[in-house]
């Protein structure tokens, strides 16, 4: 496949369904995973602060973690990667799935899931907590009114509500995500370098289902070998490329 016939490809297909990961955030600002490890943060590796183990050892200092990031995502904006994906949802409407592995919010943000389609947070989103004891999930407070840990209107402590290293993702996500990739006549696979399971299995679905895969990255992947097409663009240009002149047609 080339340019012209991804693009063809993308225009004349019912069923779209797109994993994003880091990269497509990082027109955003936001760093990806393993870039965070910044500053005072450079002597912890993620698995150290993104696990049950570290938070049942330490909650403040991964919640202080936690806080840091939340703000940073909430003082950051949707690039135009996130925005020409809700014009493809547009275009596709229910026919539309997103599946993404950032926890930033910034799809939801940008207005993915409203127009027909649907989006799942695979990996949970930063913006939220999840009381400890009741499973409830309640929105953090603006981060100058956050104290540490952040407790539910019942008094419990709450954790981040996102997926750690060794935990499960939810569950109905998960299937609904999978069921959308066996479907999809194309998956567009955006800035991951898609080597966290089961997230990378998605692109294999669409294969055993008989759909194509296109993969937008700067970099090759594991997953370049089994994609009809691989555009090595940033997220942003890469969708431009693919989606830009078809949308404009109509
Ligand atoms: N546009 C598109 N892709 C980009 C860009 C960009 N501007 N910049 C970097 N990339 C690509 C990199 O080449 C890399 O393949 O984004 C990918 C980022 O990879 P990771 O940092 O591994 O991020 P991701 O794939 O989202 O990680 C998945 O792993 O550690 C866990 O839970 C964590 O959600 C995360 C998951």
């Amino acid at each position: 496949m080339d340019l012209r016939s991804a693009r063809a490809a993308l225009q004349i297909a019912r069923r779209v369904a797109v994993l994003t990961g880091a990269g497509v955030s990082a027109a955003s600002g936001i760093p990806t995973f393993r870039d965070a490890q910044s500053g005072h943060w450079a002597r912890f590796r993620p698995e150290d602060l993104a696990s049950p183990e570290a938070y049942a050892a330490d909650p403040e200092l991964v919640w202080a973690w936690y806080a840091g990031r939340y703000r940073d995502v909430l003082a950051a904006q949707p690039n135009p990667a996130h925005h020409l994906l809700v014009r493809l949802e547009q275009q596709k409407g229910a026919g539309f799935f997103l599946a993404t592995q950032n926890v930033d919010g910034l799809h939801a943000r940008a207005g993915s899931g409203t127009r027909g389609g649907r989006l799942a947070e695979l990996h949970g989103n930063l913006a939220l907590a999840r009381d400890e004891v009741t499973g409830e999930v309640f929105p953090l407070p603006d981060p100058a009114q956050l104290s540490l840990p952040p407790l539910s209107p019942a008094g419990h402590r709450m954790r981040p509500n996102v997926v750690w290293f060794g935990e499960y993702l939810p569950e109905e996500a998960l299937r609904a995500a999978q069921q959308a990739f066996a479907q999809a006549d194309i998956a567009l696979i955006i800035g991951t370098s898609a080597v966290v399971y089961p997230a990378a299995g998605l692109a294999r679905d669409t294969l055993l289902g008989g759909g194509k895969v296109i993969e937008i990255n700067p970099e090759p992947t594991d997953l370049t070998r089994l994609a009809s097409f691989s555009l090595r663009e940033t997220a942003e240009r890469g969708l431009d490329l693919l989606l830009t002149e078809h949308l404009n047609e109509h």
